[in-house]
């Protein structure tokens, strides 16, 4: 008889998108959620479930917040030990902080070490799936997977390829990329939970031959998922202008080379042209918007609500560590802060929404991870809406879920994660 589990508490899921008419009817809220053989298998009353499954083991967590694992769809893990490093705005950062930090992932046992750190790290903070870039070492790709693969954990990764405009010792060739990043995709692309993605880093740090090599790549594999970086700052979009002089604009440098598709993710996509904005819904790829990241490398202000308005795949991520939390809750206080400065306050239901489903799109996961239903594989977080006295002092005046739910997203962290579950079990962290 396969093991069931109650989860009793306050169970959000969405069953729409809260960006199309009120935000509030998207969401669902349920007393307790079944899980069975690593999955959701149903959601509903406390006492509905509780007779008919009278042989689950029950789990009850009062009035906390039962959630879907939080979804971060952009992050270097490479770059946990620098995280918040001081004063630099993005080349200078990269060259400075950035480099140097990543040239040590040729190293199998530092590596695994920071694949840990950061995986500890993220899961105290609730999320259960990311999205990495990883270095130029297969070893970074190695003990990233491996990592994850032992904590039963679904991620996507790859190794970051870059063969111009980074230091000695921290560059490939096209030749080399492609023939590492096919050698790890057959390695690792479908082994239990792990994806991968091919990862040219950026137009500015690849010649046109290795984004060549990379979009033939990804032609013989176009069930992968590609990540990259578009237009992120304006000192950027210059140099690649200065890279590329025949290319229309930045999106044209990996268009041109066979790395625009649908199964790719654009991490920042912040200045953007007209053209790159109509290319990139055509084709329906997904944005990723990285607000902690653009405050703190002083990027400029995603717009949100125009590319959601007009139809893009959106999702959120820490972009980890340019960005300058860990947290999926500091990351969408970011993005309520950057949507107010253009005029446009997400609603609660949007931020919760964006960190899981959004994301989950973005990794097209969302039939699979990123919400509570059932068939879903159980990835499920249990939030604490007073779980400092700052945060319990507002909550316990809260008219309703959304004003009870918005001091955590404003001011919680790893203190507001009571418990994770990852594939149906209890992570542990
Ligand atoms: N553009 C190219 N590489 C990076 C990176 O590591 N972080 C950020 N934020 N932007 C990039
Ligand atoms: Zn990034």
């Amino acid at each position: 008889m396969a093991q069931k589990t109650l989860l009793k508490g306050r169970v959000l899921s969405f069953d729409g998108s809260p960006f199309e008419g009120e935000p509030t009817d998207a969401a669902r809220l349920d007393e307790a959620v079944l899980i069975q053989d690593g999955r959701v298998s149903a959601l509903g009353t406390a006492d509905d479930l509780t007779r008919a499954h009278p042989d689950a083991d029950v789990r009850n967590y009062g009035a906390r917040l039962i959630m879907a694992g939080f979804i971060d769809p952009h992050v270097h893990y490479p770059q946990t030990a620098m995280i918040a490093s001081w004063g630099k705005r993005l080349i200078d950062w990269l060259n400075t902080y950035t480099f140097p930090e990543e040239m040590k992932f040729g190293d199998i046992d530092y590596a695994t070490e920071i694949a840990n750190r950061y995986l500890d790290l993220t899961t105290a903070h609730g999320t259960t799936t990311m999205c990495s870039f990883c270095t130029i070492h297969p070893e970074s790709v190695d003990a990233f997977f491996t990592a994850a693969q032992n904590r039963g954990q679904r991620v996507v990764a790859g190794k970051t390829c870059m063969d111009r405009n980074a230091p000695d010792g921290l560059r490939d060739t096209a030749q080399t990329a492609y023939d590492q990043s096919e050698a790890l995709l057959e390695k690792w692309h479908g082994v239990d939970r792990l994806s991968y993605a091919i990862t040219p880093r950026f137009s500015p740090t690849s010649t046109p031959e290795q984004l060549e090599a990379m979009g033939a790549l990804w032609a013989e594999h176009p069930h992968c998922l590609m990540q990259t970086h578009l237009s992120e700052q304006t000192d950027e979009i210059e140099w690649v202008r200065s890279l590329f002089p025949d290319a229309r604009d930045y999106l044209d440098t990996y268009e041109k080379f066979g790395l625009l598709g649908t199964n790719g993710l654009y991490g920042h996509v912040i200045h953007l042209e007209d053209r790159e904005r109509d290319r990139l819904r055509e084709v329906d790829a997904a944005l990723v918007h990285c607000p902690t990241s653009n405050t703190f490398i002083g990027s400029g202000l995603f717009d949100m609500n125009g590319l959601i308005h007009d139809g893009h795949r959106v999702g959120l991520a820490t972009d980890t560590g340019g960005g300058s939390s860990f947290s999926m809750l500091r990351t969408m206080a970011a993005a309520y802060e950057i949507g107010q400065l253009r005029g446009r306050p997400l609603h609660p239901a949007q931020l919760l929404w964006l960190g899981t489903v959004g994301s989950a799109r973005t990794l097209r996961m969302d039939d699979r991870i990123g919400n509570i239903a059932p068939g879903m594989e159980a990835d499920l977080i249990v939030l604490d809406l007073a779980s400092t006295p700052a945060i319990a002092q507002r909550e316990a005046h809260a008219d309703d879920i959304w004003e009870a739910v918005f001091p955590t997203i404003m001011m919680g962290d790893d203190r507001a994660i009571s418990e994770v579950w990852i594939g149906g079990r209890p992570a542990g962290f």
